[in-house]
């Protein structure tokens, strides 16, 4: 089963970071040829911007994410090469 990540595209945790990490989990998934393992793509708002920025994968929601931490999440969620 595909893993499903959601990134909170809402304004104010596309402003504080996801606009980078979107781009960011692009190419990781790109780079580590996981095309047929993640279903991924964006949301709007989660009303929890003060915890944000905002990601959840299958469900689980993962707060203040960084583009400096997001590597770290996805390493954890796929494992390193
Ligand atoms: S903008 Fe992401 S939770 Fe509100």
């Amino acid at each position: 089963m595909k893993k499903e990540i959601v990134i909170c595209l809402g304004s104010s945790c596309f402003s504080r970071g996801n606009k980078q990490t979107v781009q960011l989990i692009k190419d990781y998934i790109k780079a580590h040829q996981l095309e047929d393992k993640v279903f991924f793509h964006g949301n709007h708002c989660y009303e929890n911007c003060e915890n944000g920025p905002i990601i959840t994968v299958d469900g689980k929601e993962y707060q203040n994410v960084s583009p400096e931490n997001v590597i770290y999440l996805l390493e954890n969620l796929f494992g390193k090469d």
